[in-house]
């Protein structure tokens, strides 16, 4: 596995665990686009520019959005200990 975020050694998780860990890093990469985004369109000064950066600032919200939907769905199905 290419994740170096994993806290403990991959061997001892389940593929489960591995894919729920996956869904957790994608939101918080959702979530730091929606952060850069919006504070390059508060410093941007030109209003056209503007405009398109707080587009895809929201496009970004909505990707964290279905990433969290779809981390919900796959860590309910996977807390079964
Ligand atoms: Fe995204």
């Amino acid at each position: 596995m290419s994740s170096t975020s994993l806290h403990e050694p991959a061997d001892q998780l389940t593929a489960r665990t591995i894919d729920v860990h996956r869904a957790v890093v994608s939101l918080i990469e959702e979530l730091e686009a929606v952060d850069w985004y919006n504070q390059r369109a508060e410093a941007c000064k030109d209003e056209q520019l503007k405009a398109v950066l707080k587009h895809n600032r929201d496009e970004e919200i909505e990707h964290a959005s279905r990433r969290l939907n779809g981390y919900a769905a796959t860590s309910r199905s996977s807390t079964k200990l």
